[in-house]
């Protein structure tokens, strides 16, 4: 899916290989939660996590509330460069994280009673220099919307959130409903892009679970994994629900999707490095699935690419693989109208969320370069390019 039409990008301005990623695409996902964020009343965060090209952080500030990070780093490039509230999850914090976190973050979510139990003190102590600073708990609501374990906090077995069982087992401890007094908020995440109706049916397991507590709170966090600017999404719906939520409850409601503020706006551009032959044709790209698409191993997905079709609906056949050692750095089998040639640039298309973060140098390979486009304008500025020096670094 792409709100921009990439094809009228000259390739030959780029590096290789190369994300790019449309500003006025990302522009329209700000409008789009930007306008959820006035009739709802809630506040919304970008959830760094998906996509933290901080190159467009000014233009996120102009239509958000603020990031919510998953650790030390990502909170200090929201406070650093996007401004606005910063809130904080982690499934576990480290002492010497937890400490720094306490001297700038708005809202710090813990993951566990034992981890608010824990740090309780410092909380106590931080908020009297900092009365602003506010503390949450992740619950889980034990309502599964998803059908990938991986994706699925709620999945049996599940690390990730506070059952109501748990907290009572916590409640009846004298020292733990001291810390829970601390508590203004809190948080839930079970989504993984999914529309409103997932939603709706999570807000109601959360209310059975834990509606007698959400009245004690001043503000509840729903998490991400909303597919808000996807074209298919209720955005009115999701509108109504959290009014009627925040006024039920008096409440402020946040909203931290990460991948509706990227989805449909970035692309990775490769170049064909070699074609071989074993079986079938074979084309060797200069980026990796491993290394720069790790999610079309890891999800897996087959990525789509703007001139191919789906494997035998043309003559011209090939197996894309990266230039890695890995036997299994196969980005897929696809079809081509015209043979590929060494030198032919392909365009992996909707590599902007959950991509560009997780690029690794497995084997010293480069990082792809990160350039933005304005597709109104065809303004193009390479933002980032790697070398040698990014591999060196991070090994010793
Ligand atoms: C706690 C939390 N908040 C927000 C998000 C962002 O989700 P998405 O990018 O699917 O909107 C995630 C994603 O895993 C998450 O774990």
């Amino acid at each position: 899916m792409h709100f921009t039409d990439f094809s009228k990008l000259d390739l030959s301005r780029l590096p290789s290989p190369c994300f790019v990623v449309d500003e006025v695409a990302v522009e329209r996902n700000l409008r789009i939660l930007h306008e959820v964020e006035q009739k709802s009343g809630a506040k919304i965060l970008h959830a760094l996590k998906a996509f933290s090209l901080w190159d467009l952080a000014p233009l996120t500030q102009t239509y958000l509330s603020g990031t919510c990070a998953s650790g030390l780093h990502e909170a200090r490039l929201g406070k650093e460069h996007y401004g606005g509230e910063v809130h904080v999850f982690s499934a576990a914090f480290t002492d010497r994280d937890f400490a720094e976190l306490l001297t700038f973050a708005d809202h710090i979510v813990f993951n566990s009673c034992s981890q608010l139990l824990r740090y309780a003190d410092a909380c106590r102590e931080a908020q009297q220099k900092r009365p602003e600073l506010s503390f949450g708990l992740r619950i889980n609501p034990e309502h599964s919307e998803g059908d990938v374990p991986i994706y699925d906090p709620c999945a049996a077995g599940s690390r990730l959130g506070v059952t109501r069982s748990q907290l009572d087992q916590h409640l009846v401890d004298d020292d733990f409903q001291q810390a829970f007094a601390l508590l203004s908020g809190l948080h839930f995440h079970t989504l993984c892009e999914q529309d409103f109706l997932p939603l709706q049916r999570t807000l109601a397991a959360v209310e059975a679970k834990f509606g007698d507590l959400i009245g004690t709170m001043s503000w509840v966090n729903f998490g991400g994994g909303h597919h808000i600017s996807h074209p298919d999404y209720q955005v009115n719906d999701l509108i109504a629900g959290i009014t009627a939520f925040a006024e039920k409850y008096q409440i402020q409601v946040y909203l931290e999707p990460g991948e509706a503020v990227a989805i449909g706006t970035g692309v990775l551009v490769s170049e064909v490095l070699d074609i071989g032959f074993n079986e079938l044709p074979q084309a060797i790209l200069d980026t990796s699935a491993t290394c720069h698409m790790p999610d079309t191993l890891e999800m897996p997905y087959k990525a789509d690419i703007s001139t191919a079709v789906p494997p035998n609906e043309t003559s011209y056949n090939y197996r894309l693989g990266g230039l890695t050692c890995l036997a299994g750095d196969i980005i897929g089998d696809y079809s081509f109208a015209e043979p590929l040639s060494v030198g032919d640039r392909l365009v992996f298309e909707d590599m902007a969320h959950y991509t560009m973060v997780k690029t690794s140098t497995f084997n010293g390979t480069k990082l792809p370069a990160i350039a933005v486009w304005n597709s109104n304008t065809d303004a193009l500025r390479v933002v980032r390019e790697f070398d040698y020096n990014d591999f060196k670094t991070r090994l010793s």
